[in-house]
C-alpha cells in the first residue's frame, strides 16, 4: 500500500477560513451597522489595466505567427522583464540587484512554499503571529514541525507575536537562535509597515547569526510614506542575509493572471551539512530549472507593461482605489 506524506495530517488551515467565516457571520447579524473589515481570504475586484491587456493581445498575436512564436522560455523569465524589474522596482531605489538574481514565477504564494525546497529540515523557523498561513503550512507539508495545539501554533515554530502593544512588528527573539525568518510589510494581515532603522535590527541579526531572511513584499505597491523602504535590500547588509519576495497581484490586479518574481542575491549563502558555504542562488536556480518550466509569454508581455508610461499611471490609480475603498 502506498503511504502518504502524514506531515498533511497535521495542516489546521481547513479550520482557521471556516472559523473566520463562522465569527465574522455571528458579528454582522449581531451588529448589523458594523463597517468589518475582512482578513480573511480577499481578492481583487478591478480589471486588469489596460496597459496589461494591450500587452498581451499583441502577445497572442505573436504566438500565431512563426517568427514571434515563443515555446519553452526561460525558466528564469524574459530578460527584457527582469531587466525592467532591476531597473525599476530596485536599482531606481538604490538597491543593487542585478536582472540575473531575479525570477519570474507564477506567483509568491508558490515561490514563499517551494523555497524550503532548497533549505535543510534542521532550520528554527520563526514567524509573526498572526501570520499569512502559507508560511506555516508549507513548513507544516515539510515535515518541520510537529502537531498544532488547540491555539493553532505548531509545535517547532517559534512564533513572535504581533500587537498594538509592540506597535505590529515582531520583536527579535531574545532568548532563542532562529535560522529562517519570515517578515511581510506591507503586513498581511495588520496591514504595519516597517522602518529602515526596525528592518535593519533584523539585518544584522540575522547577518550575526548566519540566518536567512524570507521578506515578503507582496504589498509594496500600497507604501504611501516616502521614509519607508519598499524593499529589504534598501537595507545595508540585506544582500548576504535576504530573499524578498514580490507579487503582481496587488499592484497590478494579477491574482488570476499569475506573474511573480523573487530575488535571490548572488552573495547569499547558506551552509551544507560538510560546514562549506553554498550558494543559495545556484540551489534555487537549479530547482526551478527542473520543477519549473516558467511563465508564459503573453502573461511576462503582461507583467512588462507595468512598467510602461500608461501601466505606472494605470496601477497608480488601481492602489489609489483600494485605498478610497478601505477609508
Ligand atoms: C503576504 C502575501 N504574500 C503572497 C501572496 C500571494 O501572492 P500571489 O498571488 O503572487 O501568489 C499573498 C496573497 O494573498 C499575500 O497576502
Amino acid at each position: 500500500m502506498a503511504t502518504i506524506n502524514d506531515n498533511y495530517l497535521k495542516l489546521q488551515a481547513g479550520y482557521l477560513f471556516p472559523e473566520i467565516a463562522k465569527r465574522v457571520k455571528a458579528y454582522a447579524e449581531a451588529n448589523p451597522d458594523a463597517p468589518i473589515i475582512r482578513l480573511g481570504i480577499g481578492d481583487v475586484t478591478e480589471p486588469l489595466p489596460a496597459a496589461c491587456r494591450a500587452a498581451m493581445v499583441k502577445a497572442v498575436e505573436d504566438m500565431g505567427s512563426r517568427e514571434t512564436f515563443k515555446g519553452y522560455g526561460p525558466e528564469q523569465g524574459y530578460e527584457w522583464l527582469r531587466e525592467k524589474i532591476a531597473k525599476h522596482d530596485f536599482q531606481s531605489r538604490g538597491c543593487e540587484v542585478d536582472a540575473a538574481e531575479i525570477f519570474i514565477s507564477d506567483g509568491s504564494k508558490c515561490d514563499c512554499g517551494n523555497i524550503l525546497d532548497i533549505f535543510g529540515n534542521n532550520n528554527t523557523i520563526a514567524l509573526t503571529d498572526p501570520v499569512y498561513p502559507v508560511y506555516a503550512d508549507t513548513n507544516v507539508m515539510a515535515g518541520h514541525t510537529g502537531n498544532a495545539n488547540e491555539n493553532g501554533e505548531y509545535e517547532g515554530l517559534v512564533y513572535l507575536p504581533i500587537s498594538a502593544a509592540n506597535n505590529f512588528t515582531a520583536e527579535i527573539p531574545q532568548n532563542k537562535k532562529v535560522d529562517l525568518i519570515y517578515l511581510c510589510f506591507p503586513n498581511n494581515p495588520t496591514g504595519a509597515t516597517a522602518t529602515k532603522e526596525y528592518l535593519q535590527t533584523w539585518v544584522d541579526y540575522a547577518k550575526a547569526n548566519g540566518s536567512i531572511i524570507f521578506f515578503d513584499a507582496a504589498y509594496e505597491a500600497y507604501i504611501t510614506d516616502p521614509s519607508l523602504p519598499h524593499s529589504i535590500y534598501e537595507i545595508p547588509g540585506a544582500r548576504d542575509c535576504a530573499i524578498e519576495f514580490r507579487s503582481f497581484s496587488k499592484n497590478a490586479g494579477f491574482t488570476g493572471t499569475r506573474c511573480a518574481l523573487t530575488v535571490v542575491p548572488k552573495t547569499l549563502k547558506g551552509k551544507a551539512a560538510d560546514g562549506s558555504d553554498v550558494e543559495i542562488w545556484k540551489l534555487w536556480n537549479r530547482r526551478q530549472s527542473t520543477k519549473f518550466n516558467g511563465v508564459s509569454y503573453i502573461v511576462q508581455r503582461g507583467a512588462e507593461a507595468v512598467y510602461s508610461e500608461e501601466g505606472q499611471a494605470q496601477i497608480k490609480e488601481l492602489v489609489a482605489f483600494t485605498w478610497q475603498m478601505l477609508r
